[in-house]
């Protein structure tokens, strides 16, 4: 029988990495955490607000709003995030109080209540913050209706609470819950920016369209300055044709939008949110935090793209109609 290492040298010569795969997972997750510690982000010239949004539920835009933001926050950058769902997820996941009776994203919207007022720091790291979300928020689709400017009551808040700081935020992320009503209006109206995470499974890109659709009527009719500015893939398994497929297909119809990380599907990133922590926190090594470190460098660098940068579906028209 030959000697391991025997196996190993005539590998090497041949060129090929004979490292059993655990060795080399853990060697490229050292490069990556190594590259990851050598780069400096960009702080954005002013607040970047992005709207994380996908009428889809569960696929995966809590865990992409809260993550991005902790693995920014870790790299240096101020940020808010806006818990928009009355699910409170993201709430949960940052750590912070959100019980009925704390003050809230609804007491903005609903009560005008200063937004100065809610924001809560995330025990998570230095310049990290939240504006919960109770339950009460459940009942605000219905109360917005019959409420002035109801579609502009966040982005009034938030310009306000914007204007006044003495140090501003570099980012602020809405996670928005998983419908088109008012609420989600009203995170489209309030971003400059809309992220969208999909998840890399069958399915996936159905509703796409309807959720393009409702953007552009919201640049027509409420906000001229919204651009979908990121699309992340999310839940990647790589082992699976299905998710390859689904990944090359976005990245064939939005080159310039889809960031080249793609966030493995991976138990840390679930588990997480059960101890009150971003995976950045919880598990800083693992492949899922690694990722979301990679996919908020890829945000910084890239900054934000002018309005003309809209998403544009590439030539094949039959393929555009699809969206
Ligand atoms: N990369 C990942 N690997 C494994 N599990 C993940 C990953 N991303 C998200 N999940 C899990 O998938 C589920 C849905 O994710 P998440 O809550 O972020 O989706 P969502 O789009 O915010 O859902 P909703 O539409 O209900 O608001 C959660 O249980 C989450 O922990
Ligand atoms: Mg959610």
């Amino acid at each position: 029988m030959k000697h391991p290492a025997e196996d190993q040298r005539v590998a090497k010569a041949a060129g090929i990495d004979a490292a059993p795969p655990l060795a080399r997972e853990i060697a490229e997750l050292t490069r990556r955490r190594q590259v990851i510690a050598a780069g400096e982000l960009p702080k954005p010239e002013k607040t970047r607000v992005l709207t994380i949004s996908n009428q889809k539920g569960g696929v995966g835009k809590t865990t992409t709003a809260v993550n991005l933001a902790a693995a920014l926050a870790r790299q240096g950058a101020r940020v808010l995030v806006i818990d928009l769902d009355p699910q409170g997820n993201a709430s949960t996941a940052l750590g912070v109080e959100h019980r009925a009776e704390t003050p809230s994203v609804y007491d903005v919207i609903i009560n005008d209540m200063p937004m100065i007022e809610v924001v809560q720091k995330s025990p998570e790291f230095g310049a990290l913050f939240c504006v919960p979300a109770t339950i009460h928020l459940a009942g605000a689709e219905i109360e917005l209706v019959s409420l002035v400017a109801r579609e502009q009551r966040l982005r009034r808040a938030l310009d306000l609470y914007l204007a006044e700081m003495t140090e501003p935020y570099d980012y602020v992320f809405i996670d928005c819950p998983p419908s088109l009503g008012l609420l989600t209006i009203n995170a489209f109206v309030a971003a400059r920016e809309v992220l969208i995470p999909i998840q890399c499974e069958y399915y996936a890109l159905e509703g796409l369209s309807q959720l393009l659709k409702n953007i552009k009527l919201i640049e027509k009719h409420l906000n001229p300055d919204l651009v979908v500015s990121t699309i992340l893939l999310t839940m990647y398994d790589s082992r699976t044709n299905l998710a390859t497929q689904v990944a090359k297909e976005v990245r064939d119809h939005f080159p310039k939008e889809v960031l080249n990380t793609a966030i493995p599907r991976s138990v840390r990133v679930s588990e997480a949110p059960s101890y009150g922590q971003s995976v950045v926190s919880y598990d800083l090594n693992s492949a899922g935090s690694l990722s979301y470190l990679e996919a908020a460098a890829e945000m910084a660098h890239r900054g934000a793209p002018r309005s003309a940068d809209q998403p544009q579906s590439n030539e094949k028209p039959h393929k555009r109609e699809q969206y």
